[in-house]
């Protein structure tokens, strides 16, 4: 009996200490941002920066949650005599520390990316054997974000490189965010919670609604793409550690339907909500996707659960989100080219979420004996109570989402 209550201590402490280089505390929510790489790519400079983050406070995107400023592939010079990482003096010729100054100057927060190889996709200097010298550099700038890529890694092991990564931002002691972009081909689902924040479960998005784009070696997906290759990954997400489907295609050239789709999606998927389109010239309709908080109170709810696919029926699907204070987010989506006209009675429905927390202690709506108010998150809008059968149409390449707020409360969640 000792033995075993010992050995059971030591198990913990073990896994105490396997845990304990990484920053805790600083991704309790999904991260919100924006990042260069799906408009910008490589042709990024610093005025370019500092104008997203005047447009992040300036559009009310800061107000809603937007948080990093994040600067992707090819912002890299050379590096020095010492083997310190330089900038590129022609595109940021104020250094970053004056970029990192400037954009925390506006309440947010810088990000930066390297790669675990020896160069990035780009061709930029990596940080293969540079790791804790790259770090440091980071922390002397004020970086507060590192998104660590995966190209020209063939001799490295994935779990190890961003163990690296992760002990080498610990010990430069400044608290970043490492988001971990292998594109799911090493299963991070499954040791990524150690080693960063978030985890890329996909390769590289594309701004369609549901395409592959063939680029030889590699493809980018459309939203559907992406959405299909979450499947069975929704246990492995939750507060300091979240499934990353990429980042956002919201305002770049899908539909407005399509768009809200989209953020609706990565909402439910409790996925990291990071812009990838020019804030500067964003439409109307764009910057209203974005900044719905309504949607944004879903994906950052405090729970951290994503949601579920309850049901197909053909085109149509029904996904749910188990909230903190026992409501729930309910999506309806239709994939198909048609509008659609759906049915749904509460009554005869029984969701139950297949795996959170714990097997015995799932949550149920239990639609039978709790009553909950439902409200229009797009339209913003009442739509009574869940007593009465919902009928509703939905328009093609499009949602409809919902938050059923709990008011007769004979059951638990
Ligand atoms: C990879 C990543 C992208 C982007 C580019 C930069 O393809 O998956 O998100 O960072 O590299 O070169």
């Amino acid at each position: 009996m000792k033995t075993k209550k010992i050995a059971a201590i030591g198990i913990l402490l073990l896994s105490v200490q396997a845990s304990a280089n990484k920053f805790e505390g600083i991704a309790e929510t999904p991260p919100m941002g924006w990042n260069s790489w799906n408009t910008f790519a490589c042709d990024i400079n610093e005025e370019l920066i500092k104008d997203m983050a005047n447009v992040m406070v300036s559009s009310g995107m800061k107000a809603v949650g937007y948080e990093y400023i994040n600067i992707d592939d090819c912002w890299h010079g050379e590096r020095d005599n010492n083997g310190f990482i330089q900038v590129d003096a022609t595109r940021f010729p104020s250094g970053m520390k004056a970029v990192a100054d400037y954009v925390h100057s506006k309440g947010l927060k810088l990000g930066i990316y390297s790669d675990a190889g020896d160069k990035t996709c780009g061709g930029k200097p990596g940080s293969n054997g540079y790791e804790y010298q790259d770090a440091l550099q980071y922390a002397r700038w004020g970086v507060d974000y590192l998104k660590y890529d995966w190209c020209n890694t063939e001799n490295l092991k994935a779990e190890g490189a961003y163990r690296t990564m992760r002990d080498a931002l610990f010990s430069a002691k400044r608290p970043v965010v490492l988001s971990i972009c292998e594109w799911g081909d090493n299963k991070p689902w499954l040791w990524g919670e150690e080693m960063g924040h978030l985890w890329r479960t996909t390769g590289d998005i594309i701004d369609c609604w549901d395409c592959e784009v063939d680029h030889g070696t590699w493809s980018s997906w459309g939203i559907m793409r992406i959405l299909d290759m979450q499947d069975g990954l929704r246990q492995y997400a939750g507060p300091g550690h979240w499934n990353d489907p990429d980042m956002m295609e919201v305002g770049n050239s899908m539909s407005v339907n399509e768009d809200r789709a989209h953020f609706s999606i990565w909402a439910m998927l409790a996925a990291p909500l990071i812009a990838g389109n020019d804030l500067r010239t964003m439409s109307v309709e764009a910057k209203n996707t974005l900044t719905n908080s309504d949607i944004i109170a879903i994906n950052q709810d405090k729970l951290g659960v994503q949601a579920f696919k309850y049901k197909v029926e053909h085109e149509m699907e029904y996904w749910f989100k188990p909230l903190a204070d026992k409501s729930w987010a309910m999506m309806i989506l239709n994939r198909g080219e048609k509008s659609q006209k759906v049915h749904f009675d509460w009554k005869k429905e029984d969701v139950v979420d297949p795996f959170f927390p714990v097997e015995g202690n799932k949550y149920k709506t239990n639609f039978i004996n709790s009553r909950f108010q439902i409200t229009d998150l797009w339209n913003k809008r009442s739509l009574g109570t869940t007593n009465k059968a919902l009928t509703v149409e939905v328009a093609s390449h499009s949602v409809v989402v919902y938050r059923l707020d709990k008011i007769s409360n004979k059951d638990k969640h």
